[in-house]
């Protein structure tokens, strides 16, 4: 028999071949990558303390044997699996179709590597903990009555075959619940596909979404399923749907009124069987009112509506979550910090999260690696300064102090960049210029 591979602490094993420039996006996360014939799997070594997420790589064509991918799956259920799928579609196969089934995410080629980083990050976070078949509702973790509120909603919703309208801040969940919702309904043995309108250049929304022949426009040298082809009898969730472009949102109206898409270069139209989900973080009503976004789309995907509420909302949710965060994150890393101190309990309580949980998730991570001692400090989450008012201080304080941090948070989650934090703040590159000025950041020495 072969020797034992060791792997490091943190892989993807790639079952196939990973393009170079795929290689190079993952390295640079931090994830080593071991590509691996499907049929020599049988021969890895893994530790069960490590995180290893699987790569099924489709690309190539489907391995004339799947039993031992089969068997890995069985021995190693902390390793989550992945598939990348041709854009040509597969063959169709029981074998190849339970092992999809197994999978936490599909792609398809080619692979939008930022969503796939983040997935793996958000598996190697513990979010994908025992989630072979997506998340349930327990995935939400919180107790507070507006949290119970929204799973109560999920629960309902998820077995109806209507879209589903989720809206919610940035980092509230909407992705989560999303799987959720195709986790507990009748599709969830087929492939949940997420993919963000505003991240596709408008050009190429159309054939992203829903195909496109040979020949179709420069560059269309085959033939290429869509988005909703390739998701057929499962889940679409079409994230940011308020940046989606009007042509294609005429063309997603003909989805959902008549089950039918139509690839571009081409008038025949194909039956399609998909639940379509949309997420936004802004007001779609406003986008309707000023023009950006078609009426009657929104009204059939206003429906059900499933609102995610702001972490500054959820009451105790917000240690709950960064206990749980913390617990996660000591499962597998050396830290010191066994809890939070007393002003760091009441610091995260009185934060007001503009990044919501995915903040949270951040700011307790960065302050486990940082922390001195066993119990985290407010300094340590950099939540140090007071940042809520006092009741002493007037409404006009308050703005002041939230529109700081706001801008703080934003051009830290832009890397300083002042275009990028623009787009965050839905405001222009002066304005951005002007606050700087006007709360005393100084950009050279911030970057
Ligand atoms: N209630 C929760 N319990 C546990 N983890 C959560 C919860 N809500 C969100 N998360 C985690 O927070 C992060 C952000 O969640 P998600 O990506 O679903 O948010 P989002 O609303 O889609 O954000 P964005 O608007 O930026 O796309 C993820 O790592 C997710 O797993
Ligand atoms: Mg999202």
């Amino acid at each position: 028999m072969a020797a034992v591979p060791e792997f490091p602490a943190r892989c993807v094993i790639w079952f196939g071949r990973p393009l170079a420039n795929e290689r190079a996006a993952l390295a640079a996360a931090g994830w080593q990558v071991r590509g691996v014939a499907p049929e020599q799997c049988a021969s890895i070594g893994m530790r069960g303390s490590d995180q290893i997420v699987g790569l099924l790589d489709l690309r190539d064509g489907v391995p004339a044997q799947l039993a031992p991918l089969q068997q890995l799956l069985v021995e190693h259920r902390h390793m989550s699996l992945l598939a990348i799928v041709p854009s040509t579609g597969l063959p169709p196969s029981p074998a190849l179709d339970a092992l999809l089934e197994a999978c936490v995410a599909t792609y398809r080629a080619p692979v939008d590597m930022p969503h796939l980083v983040l997935r793996l990050q958000e598996l190697a976070d513990g979010d994908g903990d025992g989630a072979r078949s997506g998340p349930g509702p327990q995935a939400l973790i919180g107790d507070s009555a507006v949290l119970q509120v929204t799973r109560a909603a999920l629960r309902k919703f998820a077995p109806v075959e209507l879209p589903v309208l989720i809206t919610g801040e940035t980092g509230t969940g909407k992705e989560l619940a999303a799987q959720a919702l195709h986790a507990l309904s009748p599709r969830h043995a087929h492939p949940f596909m997420a993919v963000n309108c505003g991240a596709i250049p408008a050009a190429l929304v159309q054939s992203e979404l829903f195909g496109h022949e040979r020949g179709a426009f420069t560059g269309a040298a085959a033939r290429r399923l869509g988005l909703f082809e390739t998701a057929n009898g499962g889940t679409v969730l079409l994230d940011e749907i308020g940046d989606l472009p009007l042509d294609a949102q005429t063309s997603l109206l003909r989805v959902l009124q008549e089950g039918t898409v139509e690839r571009v270069g081409s008038n025949r139209p194909l039956a399609v069987d998909v639940r379509v989900l949309a997420a936004t973080h802004v007001d779609l009503e406003t986008a309707v009112e000023q023009g950006r976004f078609r009426r009657d789309l929104f009204y059939r995907l206003n429906v059900l509506r499933l609102p995610l509420p702001p972490l500054r909302e959820r009451g105790s949710d917000i240690v709950l979550l960064a206990r749980h965060f913390l617990d996660s994150f000591r499962h597998r890393h050396a830290t010191r910090a066994r809890g939070f101190s007393a002003d760091a309990l009441r610091a995260l309580e009185r934060f007001h999260w503009p990044g919501n949980v995915r903040e949270l998730l951040n700011r307790v991570q960065r302050a486990a690696i940082v922390a001195e001692t066993e119990l985290i400090s407010a300094t340590d989450l950099e939540l140090g300064q007071p940042l809520l008012p006092t009741a002493h201080r007037g409404l006009h304080d308050a703005r002041q102090v939230a529109e700081r941090e706001t801008l703080l948070h934003a051009l830290r989650q832009s890397d300083f960049n002042i275009s990028a934090c623009a787009r965050t703040m839905q405001v222009s590159r002066v304005t951005i210029y002007r606050l700087c000025r006007k709360h005393q950041l100084a950009l050279p020495e911030l970057r």
